[in-house]
């Protein structure tokens, strides 16, 4: 059997549940046609992964741009997060090295990933990127491969496990907001700095990676107007359930004559929608297009397991030989994002 070597730079949530999916599965990928090996590793505490940084065959690196050029690895597996400082540089060293990238960090795309994906483009390389969106549910694949041949004409939902742990919670248990994201942090579905979670810029985020990849635009994160649900209050959950509604975070991308509208808000969505059924961390993400109609693909949003499942099969992908270009057109050909009139306050 051939073998696919990893570099796996951040060992946090998703970095441990990655390594422990890769041990479970070991069989089944190599059943698949090729062993996953991961050969490399860092992560900031050496000391906390002292465990794996000793296991035989697996070279740890203190700096995660030199792992990502270390001539030993075929595929860099990015799970540092941040925009911008070690993040970009470890992928951006990797894609120039030639090797595959595969990444969860949404915050790196929505701001860097156009430039990103032309590198890859030139390397002839993959750049995948499954877990950035939605933890486990496999909407990048779906809008990527199985819808490419439709005309999208929106895309919204809920893409924030943590905020919708903390909705849900809140309307079912009567928790406080702190209790309940102290909950989320602690069951692993929070952000470093959750913040990014509460005050809807991860679903933001992901907005802009989305609606990049429904309507080929570049990806515009400054163009989206956000609103987050830090002043969401116990009195406003109960108006809203008074009058047969739930409240929910929602990242909506609409196409619109005048260009495509992006926004993230806290909305009220009628109790007997399917989208009021998307509870605790769970994600919903729908698609309307013109061949396929409506879709809506609900699932684990966020946690180790659910998103290492999608890193996994992205190596998968690579494990197999398929290469797709990161975006829906090339990079060099994509329509300049225009925010509608409408969209702006
Ligand atoms: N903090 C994110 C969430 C993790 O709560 O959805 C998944 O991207």
């Amino acid at each position: 059997t051939k073998s696919l070597k990893l570099g796996v730079a951040g060992l946090g949530t998703v970095g441990t549940s990655l390594i422990e999916l890769l041990a479970t599965h070991r069989d089944r990928l190599a059943n698949l046609g090729s062993t996953v090996d991961v050969v490399a590793v860092s992560a900031r505490s050496k000391d906390k992964h002292r465990a794996i940084a000793e296991t035989a065959g697996v070279t740890w690196f203190d700096d995660p741009i030199a792992l990502a050029r270390d001539p030993a690895i075929d595929v860099f597996v990015e799970l540092i997060g941040g925009e911008d400082g070690v993040a970009k540089e470890a992928v951006e060293a990797a894609l120039n090295a030639g090797k595959h990238v595969v990444t969860a960090n949404k915050a790196l795309l929505a701001k860097h990933g156009v430039a990103l994906a032309q590198l890859a483009e030139e390397k002839g390389v993959a750049l995948n990127f499954e877990a950035a969106v939605a933890g486990g549910i496999p909407v990048i694949k779906t809008l990527r491969e199985s819808l490419a041949a439709n005309s999208v004409r929106r895309v919204y939902g809920i893409l924030n496990g943590t905020c919708n742990y903390i909705l849900s919670t809140m309307t079912d248990e009567k928790r406080s907001f702190g209790d309940a994201l102290k909950e989320a942090q602690d069951l692993g579905y929070a952000e470093a700095d959750p913040t990014f979670d509460i005050g809807g810029f991860d679903t933001a985020h992901k907005l802009a990676i989305l609606a990049s990849l429904a309507f080929g635009t570049e990806i515009n994160f400054d163009e989206i107007d956000v609103e987050g649900i830090q002043s969401i209050t116990d009195a406003d959950i109960e108006a809203a359930e008074d009058m047969g509604y739930c409240i929910k975070l929602l990242g909506v991308a609409t196409q619109t004559d005048s260009g495509i509208e992006m926004r993230v808000n806290p909305a009220m969505v009628p109790e007997e929608s399917a989208i009021a059924e998307v509870w605790g961390a769970t994600n919903g993400v729908a698609i309307d297009s013109d061949f396929c109609g409506s879709l809506l693909l609900v699932g684990p949003g966020a946690g180790g397991k659910a998103t290492a499942s999608s890193v996994a099969g992205d190596i998968v992908d690579i494990a197999r030989g398929i290469i797709l270009p990161p975006l829906m057109r090339k990079a060099a050909s994509l329509t300049p994002c225009v925010r509608s009139k409408l969209g702006s306050h």
